[in-house]
């Protein structure tokens, strides 16, 4: 189906933004990778629609909570470790080699933007990283295939078992995201604050705008005159500080934009 003559107009207007900035910055949530066949968590397939989060007081006071974290966790592995990056990943990957991105501030943490070659240390990850396990007490660090063993294949736990613990401090292990109620990572915080202050153009991309303080980076930008624009399938709360939105699917927007890109 051909693009809008509309959407068409706002890709131009875009690629113009991109090609005059000198220092372009993306904010990226889970809506870049459901291409890949990862779920969102608000979309209209999104996991929050099946499950509520389990919160960090939660896996620490309960077995019950552990359990069934791990057990949604390892229901989803399969699809998370098979996931390759899609041609939204790859658009932003081009804008970068173009030498127009800068930046990637990620709520993700499948690490699909450093997996389509975009250089890991130019990706701030807010909310950690799925790739490994680790200890919440030292952050010793584990890997899928040591823990996997420890549960059934549906990602029970053994009925005389608790969940894993590290065998160096026996904290309680799990994969080295930030749940809610857990702090979020310092460093990574202030360096995406930092980094979208000194953007000229801010793009947001497939994230809800929701949840906080992440949804404050975007508005650092605005707020230090950054030209602001979101590409996402839905209207976000932000949107009405947006000075572009674009509505559809990220990696034929992106894609489309690096095509527009390349012919000027
Ligand atoms: N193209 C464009 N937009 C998309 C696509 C797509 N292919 N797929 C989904 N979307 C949109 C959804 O409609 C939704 O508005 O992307 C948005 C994803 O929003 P969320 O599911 O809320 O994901 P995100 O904003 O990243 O959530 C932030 O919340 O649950 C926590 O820690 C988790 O990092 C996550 C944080
Ligand atoms: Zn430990």
């Amino acid at each position: 189906m051909e693009p809008s003559v509309a959407l068409q107009d706002q890709i131009i207007k875009l690629s113009q933004r991109v090609q005059a900035s000198d220092n372009l910055v993306v904010f990226t949530g889970a809506g870049i990778s459901t291409e890949s066949g990862i779920p969102d968590f608000r979309g209209p397939t999104g996991i929050w629609k099946r499950y509520q989060p389990v919160e960090l007081n939660e896996f620490l006071s309960t077995r019950d909570a552990r359990a069934e974290y791990w057990r949604r966790k390892i229901e989803l592995y399969p699809q998370f470790s098979k996931a390759e990056p899609n041609p939204g990943h790859r658009a932003l990957t081009e804008l970068y080699k173009l030498d127009f991105l800068k930046w990637i501030i990620t709520q993700n943490i499948d690490g699909l933007h450093q997996k389509s070659g975009f250089p890991e240390e130019r990706v701030t990850e807010l909310h950690g990283t799925g790739k490994y396990i680790a200890c919440l007490d030292c952050n010793k660090r584990y890997s899928w295939e040591d823990i996997l063993p420890y549960f059934h294949t549906d990602g029970t736990l053994p009925e005389s078992k608790d969940a894993p613990r590290c065998d160096s401090c026996n904290g309680f292990l799990k994969p080295a995201t930030i749940s809610f109620g857990q702090a979020m990572p310092e460093q990574e915080t202030a360096e995406a604050f930092i980094r979208a202050a000194e953007s000229d153009v801010f793009i947001a991309i497939g994230s809800s705008l929701q949840v906080y303080p992440a949804a404050s980076i975007p508005q650092e930008a605005v707020k230090s005159g950054s030209y602001f624009c979101i590409i996402n399938n839905e209207a976000t709360p932000l949107d009405p500080m947006a000075d572009m939105v674009v509505h559809g699917q990220a990696g034929e927007i992106l894609s489309m934009l690096v095509h527009s890109i390349t012919l000027q």
